[in-house]
């Protein structure tokens, strides 16, 4: 077997072939979700909610990431690692944002991802130019969440999806070499996914993305809150973690997660 890299992701995308992925924030876990073949584990600053109990990503710092992709590293073998850059850890300058990015991948990430379109442009040519492979994230970013005004679909009107298309294309153009949509209409996500080159991970964002990505917990069935309708439980047939994760590669894999209609906008 070979380590997941940033080339085969993009044969995937190419080929058609579903991208499985999904958060992990430990070691153990990391084994788990490897051995299962999930493509890339992303150490999400949702960590912060699930994790440590907060209501939003907004107190996670930098340290605490460093932290927890350590963890996951130790435990991968051959997943894509990707890395999340907290909140105010990017958003200052670009210089600000590699120094941030180089303590991720010193911790062993593969790849940093970045929330937010626009002013994010210049700051992805800055590390990738630089060797870094940045993964951008579009749609619902919930390091905005005040300022978005809540957990809401976003890109639902003309002129909101125009700029959300706008802004995967700019991102693209500065060499991200990967695309997060999260909580954005099943076809505006299929639009993008179609016209980028670079694969697109779905969350919330319909079946016809690049591949999926969801949060380990709200795979297991662990949410205590309420759960999105974008989420499916795969604990609930599977009765054990490793089938669990088996089964939701599978399903990405064979297009059968997530279902139009049932976990879509
Ligand atoms: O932090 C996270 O888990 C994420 C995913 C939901 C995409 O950014
Ligand atoms: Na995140």
């Amino acid at each position: 077997r070979k380590p997941v890299t940033l080339q085969r992701l993009r044969d995937m995308r190419a080929a058609g072939e579903k991208i499985a992925a999904l958060t992990c924030y430990d070691a153990l876990f990391a084994q788990v979700l490897d051995d299962a073949r999930v493509d890339c584990l992303l150490v999400g600053d949702s960590l912060g909610m699930v994790l440590q109990g907060h209501g939003t990503t907004l107190p996670v710092t930098l340290e605490q990431m460093s932290y927890h992709v350590r963890c996951v590293a130790r435990g991968n073998r051959w997943a894509w690692l990707i890395g999340d850059l907290p909140h105010g850890s990017y958003q200052q300058s670009a210089e600000q944002a590699l120094a941030s990015a180089c303590e991720l991948m010193r911790a062993g990430a593969h790849m940093v991802k970045l929330e937010g379109g626009g002013w994010t442009a210049a700051t992805v040519r800055f590390l990738s130019e630089r060797g870094i492979p940045v993964c951008g994230h579009l749609g619902l970013t919930p390091q905005s969440v005040h300022a978005l005004g809540g957990w809401r679909v976003q890109g639902r009107d003309a002129q909101e999806a125009g700029l959300l298309l706008q802004h995967a294309r700019e991102l693209q153009e500065a060499g991200a070499a990967m695309l997060v949509l999260e909580l954005v209409p099943s076809g505006l996500a299929a639009q993008v996914s179609a016209e980028l080159d670079i694969p697109v991970l779905g969350i919330g964002a319909g079946p016809r993305c690049s591949g999926q990505v969801l949060v380990l917990h709200d795979v297991l069935g662990l949410q205590t809150v309420r759960t999105p309708r974008f989420v499916r439980n795969f604990m609930e047939d599977a009765g054990q973690i490793e089938k669990a994760v088996q089964a939701y590669v599978r399903a990405v894999k064979n297009g059968r997660f997530p279902e139009e209609g049932v976990h879509t906008y």
